[in-house]
């Protein structure tokens, strides 16, 4: 596939799909019961698909979650150049999705989880392996400090699930933690699912996602309230006040500082499906228009 220089890109947004009839265990592509499934969202998912699981190796179960039919999705297009005028020609080539409050907790920092059945469940955690060698000599003492997102790989060693990372999962499982840009309860819209194809990349697609997200988020600040009722119960107390989180991969660090996230030093760097991950904080300034 290829896509000429000067074609101009659009996009088409899904709200909240049913993914009733989407089976993990097929390719995007080859869904059984495609037909039953949204065009938009199918297509995110068929980009998903080849940035995620062919390019990156998450498992293919791993991919359709539980937040994917109460978000928002946008699917990027270009057209092949051949024939501007046919739907068929426009490809798609990028995505992102805007999952609404209320949020899962706060990762646990060094915690290694995967998506089982579309939930995150902990299977370890990553460790120093200077750390390792010191638990072993007085074992149980202390939970070792996690690994920051500069520690380099080949510094850690992973730790299957213990009893420790139980009880550090329910002691998240109530109110969320305060980190250095979160109270802990202020609702907040997470980005996430971005992906642009590999042989697209450099074009300011993934860029032009997010900008897309966030200027729609600003001209539609109670759409989840209306149109969510978890949405609407965790906005009674605080009002959504355009504060936008990523969960980022530690390689697209700079990606997100370009367009105006922070790294928030508390919430610390968590693995998923095996890829170091740190959470990014960016505030719209909802009072000027969109
Ligand atoms: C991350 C990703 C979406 C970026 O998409 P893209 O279309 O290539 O990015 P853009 O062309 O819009 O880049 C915008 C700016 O960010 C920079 N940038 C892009 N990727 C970057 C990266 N990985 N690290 C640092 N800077 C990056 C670009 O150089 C550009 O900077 P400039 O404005 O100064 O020229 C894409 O690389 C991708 O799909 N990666 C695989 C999936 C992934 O990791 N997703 C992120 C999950 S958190």
């Amino acid at each position: 596939m290829s896509v000429p220089a000067d074609s101009k890109p659009f996009t088409a947004f899904v709200s909240r799909p049913n993914t009733n009839a989407y089976v993990r265990s097929f390719a995007a592509s080859a869904q059984p019961r495609g037909d039953l499934i949204n065009r938009t969202f199918l297509d995110a998912m068929t980009v998903r698909y080849k940035v995620f699981i062919l390019e990156q190796k998450v498992p293919l179960e791993c991919e359709l979650d539980e937040d994917d039919p109460r978000s928002c999705h946008w699917v990027a297009y270009m057209s092949d150049g051949i024939d501007d005028t046919s739907p068929t020609s426009q490809l798609a080539v990028g995505c992102i999705r805007a999952v609404p409050y209320p949020q899962s907790p706060h990762p646990i920092p060094g915690a290694a989880y995967t998506i089982v059945n579309g939930l995150n469940q902990i299977k370890g955690r990553w460790v120093r392996r200077v750390e390792v060698a010191r638990d072993a000599e007085t074992p149980g003492l202390l939970l070792p400090p996690p690994p920051s997102y500069s520690t380099p790989q080949s510094e850690l060693e992973f730790v299957p699930a213990s009893a420790q990372d139980a009880l550090a999962a329910a002691e998240v499982a109530g109110p969320d933690r305060a980190t250095s840009l979160h109270n802990g309860k202020e609702p907040y819209i997470k980005l996430g699912r971005i992906a642009v194809l590999s042989n697209c990349r450099g074009l300011r697609l993934g860029q032009y996602l997010v900008q897309t997200a966030l200027y729609w988020i600003k001209a539609n600040p109670t759409y989840f309230d209306q149109h969510d009722p978890g949405a609407a119960a965790a906005t009674a107390e605080t009002k959504f006040d355009g504060l936008v989180c990523v969960h980022a991969q530690v390689h697209a660090l700079g990606f997100y500082i370009r367009l105006g996230f922070v790294v928030d030093e508390d919430m610390g760097t968590w693995w998923e499906e095996g890829i170091p991950h740190v959470g990014m904080l960016l505030r719209l300034d909802m009072s000027k228009g969109s």
